[in-house]
């Protein structure tokens, strides 16, 4: 083949061929039901529970409710556009399979490359996230945890374990986890009610007063670094304001991370055609109602400035004198962020899994156990290097990071849909994004918009994250790639 050929792409029909290649083959069994449950019991977990304070206090004041609505208009218009592709190619691997089909194997290696960022890193931040609450949580009811072995010590031996339980189960079967999920989305969903109903009689409404706190500069040495790249180009850094509102909305994103995560599932649900968009918009609708109701009664209960950026919810109740509130919230804590780490474990291995029956990563990796049901060498593979991380590095606060991968991803995902709309508009659609191609570039502009709102140090972090994938890339993908070696009907630029 003379010349490198970036923009190959893999024809639809050979993605849903590939789908019953019998080792390969993943068990179709999902409900609409399951998958709005697994939506919810992803997208519910560190963000609400610590981010809300954190970006009330430093970034937003009681306006963080108005950061979490834009957020979710971004995640609504991409949502739309996540549920046309999943309609269209109910495919494993999400957003990296939708746009091999579209935008060529160099894009679709990149995105994948964002959604390993989002969901493995995703998976460890939340496991830490996960470990300070769970110890919380035993101190408030008289049980000591082994000093040395936990949060931000050398080995977080608490967030191992979890990982490692999880990575069991996942590896058992998915239908199996997904009832463990059911029950653990019950607590949540309970606790974070909760907390708005037991809140709503505290609220004091002086608390939004002013309801965007004026903006206050914030130069110094070094703080460069901590600023939204926006900020920096217009070179007016602050925090608070209109400005402070926009951040927080690019730092609460993190709180609706894992809708897509449900398209991952497509090739496991029984119906995909029709209840992955009900499962994928399902679950982002009801998540918004409850961030939006949380916010504003948290930032009615506390002074945005007195409000403790690390648990936000469970202190604010602490200072009503209500202690045993908090114990039953930081419980439903821990039992909201164990399935969040579980359902972005799966999504990590549902993307890999695609990549590796694609040959971009070993094929090997991917062979499906006739005994489970599942791709047993994958799952361990990824729940080892999530327990690692997650016990050895001090990665707790990397949400932002997360967030760039994900953001990019449904840039990405929303620029593809009116492309595969102009280059096969024969595909069966049960579910099209209205007023295309408008709703999927504003999509694709708010996402870059909430982009350039994240720190400069994030960027450059991303760059690395993208310079060490693309090693890979042309190191590994590029040469041993099935499409690229002509295996199964490669589609060349079928858009000329
Ligand atoms: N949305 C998920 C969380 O907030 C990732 O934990």
């Amino acid at each position: 083949m003379p010349g490198v050929d970036l923009l190959r792409t893999k024809s639809v029909e050979q993605s849903l061929k590939d789908t019953e290649d019998p080792e390969f083959k993943l068990k179709r069994s999902l409900t609409a039901l399951d998958l709005t449950v697994f939506g919810v019991g992803v997208i519910i977990g560190a963000g609400i529970f610590t981010l809300t304070g954190r970006v009330a206090q430093a970034n937003a004041g009681p306006a963080v409710s108005l950061s979490f609505v834009l957020a979710a208009v971004c995640c609504a218009l991409a949502a739309l556009c996540y549920a046309e592709f999943a309609s269209t190619v109910p495919v494993s691997g999400s957003a990296y399979t939708f746009s091999y089909a579209t935008l060529g194997e160099l894009i679709a290696w990149i995105i994948g490359w964002d959604l390993l960022l989002e969901m493995m890193l995703g998976a460890s931040v939340v496991a830490q996230g996960w470990a300070s609450y769970f110890e919380t949580f035993l101190d408030q009811v008289g049980i000591g945890w082994p000093a040395g072995l936990g949060y931000g010590d050398d080995f977080n031996l608490a967030a191992f374990l979890l990982v490692a339980i999880l990575t069991a189960l996942v590896t058992y079967g998915i239908k199996e986890s997904l009832r463990v999920n059911l029950v653990l989305v019950a607590v949540k969903l309970f606790i974070v009610l909760f907390v708005i109903v037991a809140g709503i009689g505290f609220i004091n409404a002086d608390n939004y007063d002013p309801f965007i706190p004026q903006s206050v500069p914030t130069e110094g040495a070094g703080e460069w670094l901590h600023t939204p790249l926006l900020q920096l180009v217009t070179g007016s850094p602050a925090a608070y304001g209109v400005g402070g509102v926009l951040f927080g909305a690019s730092l609460v994103f993190f709180a609706y991370i894992g809708f897509d995560v449900v398209a991952t599932t497509a090739e496991e649900a029984a119906h995909p055609q029709k209840d992955l968009p009900i499962g994928i918009l399902g679950s982002l609708v009801i998540c918004t109602v409850l961030y939006v109701a949380v916010a504003l009664v948290i930032t009615g209960m506390v002074n945005y400035k007195d409000i403790n950026p690390d648990a936000a919810l469970a202190q604010a109740f602490i200072a009503k004198g209500k202690d045993g509130y908090a114990t039953l919230i930081s419980a439903g804590a821990v039992a909201g962020l164990t399935t969040v780490v579980m359902t972005l474990l799966i999504g990590a291995v549902r993307v890999t899994f695609a990549m590796s029956r694609d040959s971009l990563l070993p094929h090997g990796l991917g062979h499906v156990s006739p005994k489970t049901g599942t791709p047993v060498r994958l799952t361990l593979t990824i729940g080892l290097i999530v327990a690692l991380v997650a016990s050895l590095t001090p990665v707790g606060k990397l949400e932002e990071m997360v967030n760039i991968g994900t953001l990019t991803a449904f840039l990405l995902v929303s620029l593809a849909i009116p492309i595969l709309r102009k280059n096969r508009p024969d595909l069966e659609r049960s579910f099209k994004v209205p007023l295309s191609p408008f709703l999927p570039w504003l999509a694709a502009a708010i996402c870059l918009f909430l982009m350039i709102n994240l720190t400069a140090e994030t960027w450059l972090r991303f760059l690395v994250w993208m310079l060490l994938g693309f090693a890979i890339y042309f190191a590994y993908g590029y040469r041993n790639s099935r499409v690229g070696k002509g295996e199964g009907e490669p589609v060349r630029d079928y858009s000329r």
